[in-house]
């Protein structure tokens, strides 16, 4: 049982939280086709528009905290509890829905939605409900300053060491429900490949613009061929 892989390091993008409800970017009704995430996710947005830019996080937290995680989180917590090896997931979702279906060896690259962080004083603070410029900061008192402690574009995103050192001794790399269209993330599957060690492998609904650099590629929905995938590796498969 178990013995082909001693290493495990999956990444996951929006797709994997789509069948639970919460909308990808780049998809059909995607959020960027909605919202330009110039104005909605970059710091110059945040600065020449706070009110939108909260709105947008505000609405989005609501979306989360009503959304439940599907049976893809669920496969992966149990990946992570009955794999004997090494295992890490690193998703660049802001959703906690891995963490309410059980995985802890977790890491957010593009940070977390349900935290806000304070840019006068740097606190991390757990947020559930709507912010606002009047909001106060629980630890300096400011207002005025604090901001969603998500990585937007053209920030450096979170715990590149840790996931530099993970991608470079894995010998199995897993992304699931991401189109493969942003860096650095999307620049992992190469990283792996650059070993020449690693089984490499897509689960998504459709290729994602990478798909050439995997050695297996299985499409599906979410729900359906991550469990399935699961079961197979955990057989030793
Ligand atoms: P995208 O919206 O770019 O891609 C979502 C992917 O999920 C697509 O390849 C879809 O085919 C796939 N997909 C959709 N439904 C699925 C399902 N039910 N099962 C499996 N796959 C499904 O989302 P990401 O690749 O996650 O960053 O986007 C990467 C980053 O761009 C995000 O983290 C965010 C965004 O802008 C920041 O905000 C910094």
């Amino acid at each position: 049982m178990q013995k082909r892989f001693r290493s495990i390091v999956v990444l996951t993008g929006a797709g994997i939280s789509a069948e639970s409800g919460l909308g990808t970017f780049r998809d059909k009704d995607g959020l960027w086709t909605k919202y330009d995430l110039q104005e909605v996710a970059t710091p110059e947005g945040f600065a020449r528009n706070p009110v939108l830019v909260h709105d947008f996080y505000n609405a989005r937290r609501k979306n989360l905290v009503e959304a439940t995680p599907n049976a893809a989180h669920y496969a992966l917590a149990e990946l992570e509890r009955r794999f004997d090896g090494q295992f890490l997931l690193v998703t660049q979702n802001v959703d906690d829905l891995h963490e309410r279906a059980g995985s802890t060896r977790l890491l957010h690259m593009h940070g977390e939605l349900l935290k806000i962080r304070c840019e006068s004083c740097d606190s991390v603070r757990v947020w559930r409900g709507d912010l606002d410029l009047a909001t106060a900061c629980p630890d300096c008192g400011t207002s005025g300053g604090l901001r969603p402690h998500v990585v937007w574009f053209g920030e450096m995103p979170l715990y590149m060491d840790d996931i530099a050192a993970a991608l470079d001794t894995c010998d199995l790399f897993v992304s699931i429900g991401t189109s493969g269209q942003v860096y650095p993330a999307a620049g992992f599957v190469a990283e792996v490949r650059r070993g020449g060690l690693a089984h490499t492998v897509e689960l998504n609904l459709d290729p994602s613009d990478g798909f050439s650099l995997f050695a297996e590629k299985i499409y599906g929905p979410a729900t359906e061929v991550v469990p399935a995938f699961v079961t197979r590796v955990l057989a030793g498969g």
